[in-house]
């Protein structure tokens, strides 16, 4: 397995390109399933979640290419032509399921466009249970039958197809939205979805249904109203920018001193993160081509953060703001709100020498004049990329274990960091 080994010390300085975002171009490729057109995604990220999901699709019947590269040629921001004529399978199995979760996704399209699907469980994963008990309920109020047994979900729609209906959202779910907007989509009458989620993923994904055909209303609200369609046709659509890969390096840039542009970062995507930034004095400047990060006056201030759906500040970015945090002067009590179990990097963090005590879902950090380099292990996406963050800083040398974790969200990240000064390499292994 590769490792990567930081060399802590370093300001960074340059510039950063950000890619397009893992969490809206997974749901995207999905929306391939809803329509025998041809569905052209650019400006996709190159990772490891892709491709698995490109498998999934693949076996479901979507036929996919790359269609060119992107402008300026390179195998990033890539173009995929996915074009699903025929559903060849309705059945996601557990071996690419568990793999990716986000492949529960591919059961709304498939109940709506062909009245039944067969997907596995996605199980838990290490940052918490995470049931899928909403997008069944949802399904079931579309007029679906879900019968769960020997770890899948088997639904079937009625006769005529699933039917408009409103759907009250108990708690927001990212995920549980976009399944049953997709599915929705194509649903005979009018489906209204309460307390949906927001993400700019969410829009993202609404925008292109509605470039294939789809009628929704509210977008960016909570509040969805889907006016079903028969059928949908393909269309083109660039992924927007990843926003966690954006606070990620802003927190790196602002951790060690430097001074960084984020090429093509949306700042209206982040407008959480930035006001928690200048409250722990981190300059951060809107330019043509992105955004500036650099280090304020004095060392960094300890914050108070509380992780919430989109507006509120971003779970996946909790991990990195702790690794922040544990240099920064003062103290910092961060909470994690949405999932039960995303603290998994505290003792690897504290192994380097912060100071964090857990409570609940609240960990206190209180900041130290220097971290130490040591060997740590990832457990999940966004803790792994929370201990880059602190062997950035670290005195002495960090060696990551268990990079293909980071391999799911972040596009090359060594080489975006290197190119700003980090001394970081991966290791094959
Ligand atoms: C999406 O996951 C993201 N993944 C996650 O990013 C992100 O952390 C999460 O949204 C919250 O923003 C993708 O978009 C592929 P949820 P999702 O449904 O949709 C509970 C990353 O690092 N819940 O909004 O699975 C759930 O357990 C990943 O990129 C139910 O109880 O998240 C959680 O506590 C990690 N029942 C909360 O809701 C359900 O049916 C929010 O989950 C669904 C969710």
């Amino acid at each position: 397995m590769d490792r990567i080994r930081i060399r802590g010390g370093r300001r960074l300085k340059g510039a950063i390109p950000i890619s397009g975002a893992k969490n809206a171009a997974l749901p995207l490729m999905v929306a391939s399933l809803l329509t025998s057109g041809t569905l052209r995604l650019g400006n996709l990220p190159h990772l490891a979640d892709i491709s698995t999901l490109a498998t999934l699709l693949a076996e479901l019947g979507v036929d996919i290419s790359m269609d060119g590269d992107a402008p300026g040629g390179g195998h990033f921001g890539r173009v995929l032509a996915l074009t699903a004529r025929k559903i060849a399978s309705t059945t996601a199995p557990y071996d690419l399921v568990r793999r990716m979760r986000a492949s529960v996704l591919v059961l709304g399209p498939l109940v709506a466009r062909e009245g039944v699907a067969r997907v596995s469980l996605p199980g838990g994963c290490a940052i918490g249970n995470r049931p899928v008990d909403l997008h069944l309920k949802g399904l079931e109020q579309l007029g679906a039958a879900i019968d769960v047994q020997a770890g899948y979900i088997e639904a079937r729609a009625p006769k005529a197809g699933l039917r408009g209906g409103h759907i009250v959202f108990p708690m927001v779910s990212v995920g549980a939205t976009e399944n049953l907007l997709m599915a929705a989509s194509l649903a005979r009458g009018v489906s209204v979805l309460s307390n949906a989620a927001r993400e700019p993923e969410v829009m993202d994904l609404a925008r292109c249904l509605i470039a294939m055909g789809a009628q929704i209303d509210g977008v960016g609200t909570d509040t969805l109203t889907v006016q079903g369609s028969e059928t949908l046709s393909g269309a083109t659509h660039n992924v927007i920018p990843d926003r966690i890969e954006t606070g990620t390096y802003a927190m790196a840039a602002a951790m060690t001193g430097g001074d960084v542009e984020l090429v093509g970062a949306e700042e209206s995507h982040i407008e959480s993160l930035i006001e928690k930034l200048r409250e722990a004095r981190v300059r951060v400047t809107p330019t043509a081509r992105g955004l500036r990060i650099a280090h304020g006056r004095g060392r960094l201030k300890g914050i108070d953060v509380m992780t919430e759906p989109y507006p509120g500040f971003p779970t996946d970015l909790q991990a990195q703001m702790m690794a922040m945090m544990s240099v920064a002067g003062g103290a910092a009590m961060i909470t994690e709100s949405i999932f039960e179990n995303r603290f998994m990097h505290v003792p690897e963090l504290g192994r380097m020498g912060a100071n964090i005590n857990v409570h609940g879902a609240s960990a206190m950090v209180r900041g130290v004049p220097s971290l130490t380099g040591a060997e740590v292990m990832a457990t999940d996406l966004r803790a792994s990329v929370s201990l880059v963050l602190a062997g950035l800083v670290a005195e002495g040398e960090t060696i990551v274990n268990r990079v293909y974790h980071l391999d799911r969200g972040y596009e090359r990240l060594e080489e975006k960091l290197a190119a700003c000064g980090a001394d970081i390499e991966r290791i094959k292994g």
